[in-house]
């Protein structure tokens, strides 16, 4: 504690002098102009000693969350009990005991699984795992809550799909596999973090929920000042800049600028990552090559042949007897699988392939397609741009990677736009003026036929609690309904989270962890609803590429030709459709 208290100190007093700094080199660039700014001067330094605390201020102070519940509006009845039921969903076992020792916690490398013997290793069957989570001293675990995650693989036939782990809380695990190809398959394991990783992570969500934070530049003539924001922050240090949004009520503050008003804002950004977030003893469990994303080793053979279906009755790619089983006790259906590098969903669509450009823009042919969200929707945007040389882009001088952007095909009239979601989003520089929630550009469009919506907004909320993303899909899922109620023919497609590459860091602000839980939010709000799921999450873990926050081509063509599927389906016969060949 004391050695991260020095830290602190010396970090504090290198701010300090940092700000002092750059507080010279303002007035130094203030006394290059003219008289004009004379008065300006003269007001700046009479501010010096606010202006040292402005640049310490640009850390956060730590933030007690309860301070927030009046930083919007309080959830009416229902929601109240929406939020509790979906609180509940995705309740997570805790650890009894805080603060053990690493040798007593989980240790991927003496945990195992097994492959129960089944006597229906047929396509359309299931293979059941069971995994046993030991500590470092090869002791078994007591309790649940480790976080595994599950895949079943051929690597010669590209073949992949995800399996369900199911926790019984004892420290044993276990895991379903749909069987889909026949072949020898390969069951892979992989413990993302252990439960006492969790539990920290669980604390962070919850007491530092600023631990990214966000920074606006205010300017007014030749006069700039920088302050911090967020969705809430502590009050008692100085007024705040309300931006409460006033169609949704969603959240958002600055601290007032000393001398500028908050009309003055002129752009948002990342602000930072706060450091020493962790305890001495927490940061054991997070160790690349230790405890994060390692597989787990197989007691006996982690592989078993898979005969044919029984009747070898295949529809669409999808085994007959598997349609079929769906009634069975504990099963898992998963959304899809890979085959030959192919995504096959599983969930109805036809999938189709339209590998030249010209397939592209025919069935995108006369549509407005629209694209709101973060990174990961954008690229799709991206995608289509470089394979579809119709594809026009217009030179918005937008900042990279921000937006928004706009590409047209006037031979096709396809219009494709891209725009990022409201705060809080980390991207290094959004113009004030960008900042739209994506409810209220719903709100704005017409709909109908020629219309395509593609949302994607996990990434940026991971480090809120839960109930800051369950606020956030209320409006947007509000705002879908209104939308589908104008036009009920315009196609909403939803991304989901999905799992990227962790370290000791990044699993701190954006583990797989967080994501799983948003992404689990996401399905149960709008499950029912006129809206088509993307499965980021399975697409990338089923396939045999390491995790990335940006999934390479090999997965974005899939959800490509997955999206261009559902905008123009194979025309549906009368008849159950005729056998798959090959
Ligand atoms: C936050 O503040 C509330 C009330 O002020 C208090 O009850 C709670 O213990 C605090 N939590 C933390 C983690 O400090
Ligand atoms: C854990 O729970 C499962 C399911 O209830 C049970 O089958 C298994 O025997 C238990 N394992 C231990 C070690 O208690
Ligand atoms: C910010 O403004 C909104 C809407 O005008 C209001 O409901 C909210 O209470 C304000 N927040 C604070 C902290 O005053
Ligand atoms: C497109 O892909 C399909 C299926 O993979 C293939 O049969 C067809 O020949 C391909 N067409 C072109 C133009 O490459
Ligand atoms: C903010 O806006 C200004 C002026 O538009 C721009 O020069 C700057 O790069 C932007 N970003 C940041 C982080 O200040």
């Amino acid at each position: 504690m004391d050695k991260h208290l020095s830290k602190y100190v010396l970090y504090f007093a290198l701010l300090a002098l940092s700000g002092f700094v750059f507080l010279l080199w303002n007035i130094t660039t203030v006394e290059n102009w003219n008289c004009q700014t004379a008065s300006t001067f003269y007001q700046l330094q009479n501010n010096i000693q606010s202006v040292l605390k402005t640049s310490e201020r640009l850390l956060p102070v730590a933030l007690n969350y309860s301070y927030c519940s009046r930083f919007g509006q309080q959830p009416i009845k229902e929601e109240a009990l929406e939020e509790r039921y979906l609180l509940k969903f995705i309740s997570w076992p805790e650890a009894p005991v805080l603060g053990l020792p690493l040798r007593q916690s989980s240790d991927p490398a003496q945990s195992y699984f097994i492959i129960q013997d089944s006597l229906d290793l047929h396509v359309g069957g299931q293979l059941v795992v069971k995994v046993y989570v030991n500590n470092f001293l090869g002791q078994p675990k007591r309790h649940g809550g480790d976080f595994l995650v599950a895949r079943l693989h051929t690597p010669e036939l590209g073949a992949g799909v995800v399996g369900l782990v199911h926790d019984h809380r004892n420290g044993s695990y276990t895991v379903f596999f749909r069987l889909l190809w026949p072949g020898v398959v390969t069951v892979e394991l992989t413990m993302v973090h252990p439960s006492e990783a969790v539990m920290v992570l669980r604390r962070l969500r919850e007491e530092q929920s600023d631990r990214v934070f966000f920074k606006s530049l205010f300017r007014s003539g030749y006069l700039s000042e920088t302050t911090i924001c967020n969705l809430c922050l502590p009050v008692k240090h100085q007024p705040l800049c309300n931006y409460t949004d006033p169609q949704t009520g969603e959240p958002w503050y600055c601290y007032k600028p000393k001398l500028l008003d908050c009309d003055t804002r002129i752009n948002h950004s990342k602000g930072g990552y706060k450091k020493y977030l962790l305890k001495l003893y927490e940061s054991q469990y997070f160790q690349s090559d230790v405890n994060i994303k390692i597989p787990l080793r197989a007691a006996g053979i982690d592989s078993v042949t898979v005969l044919s279906a029984v009747k070898s009755t295949v529809t669409r790619g999808i085994p007959y007897t598997y349609v079929k089983s769906k009634k069975r006790r504990l099963e898992y259906n998963p959304s899809g699988f890979y085959l030959r590098g192919l995504w096959r969903p599983l969930n109805g669509v036809v999938m189709r392939q339209f590998n030249d450009s010209s397939a592209i823009t025919q069935c995108l042919r006369g549509k407005n397609v629209y694209m709101f969200g973060d990174s990961t929707v954008r690229q799709w945007y991206e995608y289509l741009v470089a394979r579809v040389s119709e594809f026009k882009e217009l030179n918005f001088q937008s900042p990279k990677n921000v937006g928004p952007y706009m590409a047209v095909d006037t031979d096709h009239n396809i219009v494709l736009r891209y725009s990022c979601h409201g705060p809080p989003i980390r991207f290094t520089s959004v113009s004030s003026a960008e900042l739209h929630y994506i409810s209220n550009e719903l709100d704005s469009l017409r709909g109908g036929s020629d219309t395509v919506v593609m949302i994607s907004i996990w990434s940026h909320f991971s480090t809120f609690p839960v109930q800051v993303y369950i606020r956030r899909l209320r409006h947007i899922r509000r705002a879908v309904l209104r939308l589908v109620n104008r036009e009920p023919a315009t196609l909403v497609l939803i991304r989901t989270a999905n799992p990227q590459e962790l370290d000791p860091d990044s699993s701190l602000f954006n583990s797989d962890w967080f994501s799983q839980q948003l992404d689990v939010v996401l399905r149960v709000m709008f499950k029912g609803l006129n809206v088509r799921f993307v499965d980021a999450w399975e697409m990338t873990l089923a396939h045999h590429h390491p995790h990335q926050l940006h999934p390479p081509p090999a997965i974005i063509s899939n959800m490509v030709h997955f999206i261009l599927s559902h905008i123009c389906p194979v025309r549906k016969k009368k008849r159950r459709p005729k056998l798959m060949q090959g």
